[in-house]
């Protein structure tokens, strides 16, 4: 049975195995400070996360729209204060040193929730914290999206799909995870992030937004963080060898971050909840990136190849049909023109020349 109170559903359903049941209730009611006499012109914007590479960017193209105030909390583990420097002092801006697996108390409207190591290196350095961030700090983000009635978007990954049976994957899908192995902190971690999105939203009626990232590329990657885009520039950048995982004939997909954050921002903006693959369809084997990367950036250094790390998937392209039809989103920048921003900025953090 479903009926609609002010435009809410309500569901109510038993499913096959007893289990019972979708309520999903009106979203708490969001601070007075909107709709009173006290009205603000401002949004106050929540980015966990902020000093990373996407959430800076992200950060970037929210304070270029003057009603919005921007608030990130960050506890520099993979982030850095230098990524938000031009807005260090900025009358709409907050920078908190904050980890968000305690409580965070502030008064706000959108909550983008970024916060999490992103890279294999950093997220198995301390797995039990990594589950911690994504399990803790999640419950502690929904509780605030509650207390003052913001949207929060989640950025989850496209990691929860596991090494995918299925090809392209599209968010129908379950996914084909290892429970206990090496990556689990981040790829359970994830799916129990998004597991508590949704069970807050049918449950308080919190206003969620899901993203599934697939592997994302763009200047302010911490140079040398084991993600194979950062990796091959910049050992083209330093003229080492470009280390190819065996086989070399995985695939990965590839979205330039300005694209990326375009989608999240169309995804918190509309309406739909998600879960919604926010990725680049062009899908390249890991030995024709490093040929791409070897021909834009550096044609004298050698690719050779490497043992690979436990269940690396093999094959990863996002169905973004869904991010199509709902968001009126798709990717604009190609690899070949993203790949020589990204170097410029690794060139210029390394000290190095221009190779090519
Ligand atoms: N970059 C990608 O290709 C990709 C792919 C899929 C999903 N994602 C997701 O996007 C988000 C951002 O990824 P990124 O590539 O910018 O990673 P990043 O490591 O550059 O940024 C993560 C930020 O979170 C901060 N952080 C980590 N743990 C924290 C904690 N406990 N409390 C407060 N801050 C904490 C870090 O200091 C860093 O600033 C992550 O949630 C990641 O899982 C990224």
């Amino acid at each position: 049975m479903s009926f609609s109170i002010s435009g809410f559903l309500m569901a109510d359903k038993q499913t096959g195995n007893g289990d019972i049941c979708m309520v999903t209730k009106p979203p708490p009611t969001p601070s007075p400070l909107r709709f009173s006499k006290f009205f603000q012109p401002t949004m106050r914007i929540l980015v966990t996360g902020g000093a990373g590479f996407i959430g800076s960017h992200l950060v970037d193209r929210l304070m270029e729209n003057e009603m919005n105030e921007v608030i990130v909390a960050d506890n520099y583990f993979t982030g850095s204060k230098d990524n938000l420097k031009k807005w260090i002092g900025h009358p709409r801006f907050e920078l908190i040193r904050h980890d968000v697996t305690e409580p965070l108390l502030i008064e706000v409207d959108q909550i983008y929730h970024l916060a999490c190591p992103a890279s294999p290196i950093f997220y198995k350095y301390n797995p039990v914290k990594t589950i911690k961030t994504n399990v803790i700090g999640t419950l502690n983000m929904l509780g605030l999206a509650k207390r003052v009635g913001a949207r929060i978007l989640l950025t989850s990954t496209s990691e929860v799909y596991g090494d995918p049976l299925v090809h392209p994957q599209d968010e129908s899908y379950w996914g084909n995870v290892n429970p206990i192995g090496v990556r689990s902190c981040y790829d359970e971690g994830k799916r129990v992030a998004e597991t508590l999105m949704f069970d807050y939203h049918r449950q308080h009626g919190i206003e969620i937004r899901v993203a599934r990232i697939f592997n994302t590329y763009g200047p302010r990657m911490n140079i040398d963080d084991g993600r194979v885009v950062s990796n091959f520039i910049a050992q083209a950048g330093r003229g080492e060898p470009l280390t190819v995982q065996a086989p070399g004939t995985q695939t990965r997909s590839f979205c330039y971050v300005s694209d990326m954050v375009d989608g999240l921002i169309r995804l918190m903006e509309g309406e739909n909840t998600g879960p919604i693959n926010i990725g680049n369809p062009g899908e390249f084997t890991m030995l024709e990136l490093a040929e791409t990367v070897m021909e834009l950036i550096n044609p004298d250094v050698e690719i050779i190849t490497v043992d690979n790390t436990p269940d690396d998937p093999r094959q990863r392209r996002p169905d973004i049909t869904k991010a199509k039809e709902l968001l009126g989103w798709e990717p604009k920048v190609t690899l070949r023109d993203g790949l020589p921003l990204m170097e410029e900025d690794f060139r210029l953090r390394l000290g190095n020349p221009r190779m090519n």
